[in-house]
């Protein structure tokens, strides 16, 4: 089960100070869509004993957590210690998913930066570098014999895009695409250093990072400036990332290298070469993109309106089909570690959404939920199939376990297996968390439930 602290915990040492850039934007009027905050979203901070015990009743065996830097750095110090409250909660929560026998996940960087390094300009300051690998030591040492894999970053390009392109999240920049793209940089950064940092600390480790995989799809199949929008917004999307860890460096293809600003962040980054332990994508829909004529040029194309598969509430697509061609094709340039060994494979995020607005409360909505059920048995199906073509695939993590806060969406998108009636905290499982639980006992799936993904080449 996958779950980020800001979205699940309502975490009244954050809240009450205001610590992270999050919390911070969502009291400004206009940030989130449906007007609500996450100001106590599921309350996982005070529920997560109840809440363990149910995902054990749904028979899962892997959580994932992140951690809330802002609140274990709240202060703009050179620190030597993470704050003794947030720290003792973390531990608490860790033993407990422990005791109940889970593989734990431990993100530390899920979109939320402590306010006092978001005023400083954020992954654009080279402060935030060095308190990033200094919070990512400091939790090593305090709670790594708790966690079982460790992800640094959250989707960097995801962060970027929403953060310096379409401003739909903080810092709320709007096509600043020189920013974002020292984000990036910003971000391989910190990743490289908390890596180091962590394998100080635990040679044993193990670390990576994960990517929000989206297949992209040119409109017109056969118009060139489709295709090449479809190119290059996969390679920046997909892979400017990934390939800049396995090359050590950052690296923009042609002609996005002949920018200035692009030459100065390019190029070597200190200690990146080869820092995934194990894979990690999250994975939720395809993109379809079209080129569209501006001035000045944009290669990158933009999203079209076009997208004529059955959709979420989201409006996303439902495509497992790219899946498995992830699993089997895309990926195929960081398979193999530096010595030469399969990478594992874990999927850290997939779901769909339904709306709901934030005050539904009597009543039996969202309960029988078959489109999340038809959702997760074939993209279960296409990791099966995938496996079965070879693919290292080693854990799957659904987002999410319950409803809880969708960034900008807010309350009202709801991607749990559980339902969370917001006005009581009541958890009630859907139909697809039954199903799930099924799955998970038998480590198979029973054949009334397969429907495998039909559009594979
Ligand atoms: C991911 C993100 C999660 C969650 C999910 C559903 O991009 O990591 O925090 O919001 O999407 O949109």
């Amino acid at each position: 089960m996958a779950t980020s602290a800001f979205q699940f915990e309502g975490n009244p040492l954050e809240i009450s100070q205001r610590l992270s850039d999050w919390s911070q934007w969502t009291t400004k009027s206009g940030t989130i869509a449906d007007g609500t905050t996450a100001d106590k979203a599921c309350e996982f901070f005070s529920h997560y004993g109840d809440d363990i015990e149910l995902c054990q009743e749904l028979n899962l065996k892997a959580f994932r957590i992140s951690l809330n830097w802002a609140t274990l750095c709240p202060k703009a110090t050179n620190q030597c210690h993470l704050d003794g409250e947030s720290l003792d909660y973390y531990k608490k929560l860790l033993e407990a998913l422990k005791a109940h026998g889970m593989t734990t996940f431990v993100t530390l960087f899920h979109f939320c930066l402590p306010r006092w390094l978001s005023e400083m300009g954020g992954w654009n300051n080279e402060r935030t570098i060095v308190a990033f690998a200094k919070y990512a030591e400091l939790a090593a040492q305090e709670l790594g014999d708790l966690v079982d894999y460790w992800l640094t970053i959250n989707e960097p390009l995801v962060y970027a895009y929403q953060g310096y392109i379409n401003g739909l999240w903080p810092p709320g920049y709007h096509k600043n695409y020189r920013l974002a793209f020292q984000a990036i940089r910003g971000l391989l950064e910190g990743h490289a250093q908390a890596y180091q940092a962590i394998h100080n600390i635990s040679p044993k480790a193990k670390i990576s990072f994960t990517i929000h995989w989206r297949p992209f799809v040119a409109r017109r199949k056969v118009n060139p400036l489709d295709l090449i929008s479809r190119y290059y917004r996969d390679y920046v999307f997909n892979h400017l990332f990934p390939l800049a860890v396995e090359k050590g460096q950052l690296e923009f293809p042609f002609p996005l290298n002949l920018s200035k600003e692009l030459q100065a962040i390019s190029g070597p980054v200190a200690g990146l070469k080869g820092t995934m332990d194990y894979l990690a994508f999250n994975y939720f829909t395809r993109e379809i993109c079209e080129f569209k004529f501006s001035l000045p040029l944009d290669i990158l194309g933009r999203q079209s309106q076009i997208a004529p598969l059955e959709k979420t509430g989201m409006g996303w697509e439902i495509y497992p089909e790219g899946l498995y061609y992830l699993l089997t094709e895309d990926l195929a340039p960081y398979r193999f570690d530096l010595k030469n060994n399969a990478r594992p494979i874990f999927i850290t995020e997939n779901g769909m959404s339904t709306c709901f607005p934030a005050n539904t409360t009597n009543g039996d909505w969202s309960l029988n939920d078959d489109q999340r059920v038809r959702y997760l048995v074939s993209h279960l199906m296409a990791i099966h199939e995938s496996i079965k073509a070879g693919a290292n695939v080693k854990g799957y993590l659904h987002w999410s376990f319950l409803d809880n806060f969708e960034w900008s969406d807010g309350l009202t998108c709801r991607f749990g297996l559980v339902r969370v009636n917001y006005t009581n905290q009541e958890r009630t499982p859907r139909t697809s968390a039954k199903v799930y639980a099924q799955i998970a006992a038998l480590n198979a799936i029973s054949p009334q439930c397969i429907q495998t993904p039909t559009r594979l080449r």
